[in-house]
């Protein structure tokens, strides 16, 4: 018998994996195979004499005639022909190049899971008054009902929360373009930040493809990374202490002066982690723990604060600074010249932060100052995204968000734009297990020629 029953699937030799016969040889001994016919106790048999099968345990039984699910279906068998020559009988001979038969692998069923049903999203309002968002759709620049409102709501702090693929990005751009073509906002006030160069460059990018917009009005935004735009601040203010050739911008540079403490402490340079070292160092500075508030919470952390103690004096000494002491920097002029920071606060009216599930303290903190004075902040993020938690960011800030500006207003995007509906679900699934997030389950949104 070619079939029999086994963890109360129907299965068949054709088809299941040989390297996965012992097992089943195995599992017949301890009697999970029965027979698809009868329900009797059978044995896989592996011998060299007979080709693999099932039989009765009990040898008085003989086999049961496979009349099962896998019959009808099963390709006939072969019959072997044979030819007379010089008195022997043997095998008709067969060409080599016939193609050999394909063994496939027995695929247990599956559940279905049925998808939600596809629910697209309304389109904006119809009828809409302001120009701009006119010139914007005949420049085929389509927003949901959701995203519309992002886009033309500018005052006040404004949360959007959303997944992936939902056009934050896009939001966030068509926004600063609103802002400066249809509230005749001052580019020069708006202050744009996302987390890496190239984020913030392709967000110019992606503004200067709206329309109306050049590269001179692009130019004037205050666009970039945090640490790019405060670091431009310290250098105005300071320019000797920030000068770029004391900046440690590699790893080894900080290693170099983190071991030296090392030795000190005789710590084996090959035994320990100073990689890891650098990073609990960063991730200190970042939540704005300074050496004397670290609490170690391991001997493996006693020893790194010790590190911490000697990193940031063997700096000082050296007038050397790391990129987290940008941030740090401009925190501490901002604390000790309150009229620097009035005249920043001035000076920017609004605030667009994209990816803001990856802030820490001490950005989330230099923005709350900012934006002390006129409260125009716009957050955007996904607190399923958050990837930079081993220097300190934490999505936490997204739900902070909601308490410490006030009268915020909530937008959720949770349409996707970009993937296919079995990787939204799919994806959906996946992240629903996770245990602090902000629910927003993603659509499906199908779309012909976007552009961005
Ligand atoms: N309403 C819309 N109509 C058509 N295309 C859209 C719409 N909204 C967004 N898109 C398109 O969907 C894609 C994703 O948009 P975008 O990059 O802004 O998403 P995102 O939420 O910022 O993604 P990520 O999570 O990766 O940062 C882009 O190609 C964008 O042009
Ligand atoms: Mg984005």
């Amino acid at each position: 018998m070619k079939t029999a029953k086994y963890n109360q699937q129907l299965i068949s030799l054709d088809q299941y994996n040989r390297e996965d016969y012992q097992k089943l040889f195995d599992d017949g001994k301890k009697g999970m195979l029965t027979c698809s016919v009868c329900g009797g106790p059978v044995r896989l048999y592996l011998g060299i004499k007979d080709k693999p099968h099932f039989y009765h345990r009990l040898s008085s039984k003989g086999d049961c005639s496979e009349q099962n699910e896998f019959s009808p279906s099963a390709p006939p068998s072969e019959e072997v022909e044979y030819i007379e020559r010089n008195g022997f009988r043997i095998p008709k001979a067969r060409s080599i190049t016939a193609e050999a038969e394909k063994e496939e692998k027995f695929i247990f069923p599956r559940e279905v899971k049925i998808p939600l049903p596809f629910n697209p999203l309304p389109p904006a309002k119809p009828g809409v008054k302001l120009n701009y968002l006119k010139q914007l759709k005949e420049a085929a620049i389509h927003f949901d009902g959701n995203q519309e409102k992002a886009v033309v709501s500018t005052d006040g702090p404004l949360l959007i929360l959303a997944g992936a693929g939902s056009g934050k990005t896009r939001v966030l751009t068509a926004r600063t373009a609103f802002m400066i073509e249809e509230k005749k906002i001052d580019p020069g006030s708006i202050m744009l930040v996302t987390f890496t160069a190239k984020a913030a460059a392709e967000m110019k990018k992606r503004i200067a493809l709206y329309p109306g917009m050049s590269p001179a009005k692009v130019n004037q935004l205050i666009a970039g990374t945090f640490h790019s735009i405060f670091y431009r601040i310290l250098c105005f203010h300071d320019r000797e202490n920030w000068s770029s050739d004391k900046l440690m911008k590699k790893e080894w540079q900080r290693e170099q002066i983190l071991k030296e403490a090392g030795r000190k402490l005789q710590l084996d340079e090959k035994e320990f982690a100073y990689d890891l070292a650098l990073q609990q160092i960063g991730l200190w500075k970042n939540t704005m723990i300074m050496p004397r508030e670290v609490k170690p919470e391991s001997p493996w952390e006693e020893k790194v604060a010790l590190l911490y103690k000697d990193y940031e004096a063997a700096k000082d000494r050296q007038k050397l600074f790391d990129f987290d002491d940008m941030l740090l920097g401009c925190y501490k002029l901002f604390k000790e010249k309150p009229e620097i920071l009035e005249s920043y606060q001035n000076r920017f009216q609004y605030f667009l932060i994209d990816e803001f599930q990856d802030i820490n303290k001490v950005q989330y903190e230099l923005m709350k100052m900012l934006s002390d004075k006129h409260g125009n902040v716009c957050a955007v993020g996904d607190d399923d995204q958050s990837i930079y938690s081993f220097r300190g960011s934490d999505p936490a800030y997204l739900f902070n968000f909601k308490s410490d500006f006030k009268n915020i207003e909530l937008i959720l995007l949770n349409q996707n734009y970009r993937s296919p509906h079995e990787i939204v679900e799919t994806a959906n699934t996946l992240i629903s297990a996770n245990l602090t997030r902000h629910e927003k389950e993603m659509r499906l949104s199908f779309l012909v020629n976007a552009r961005q």
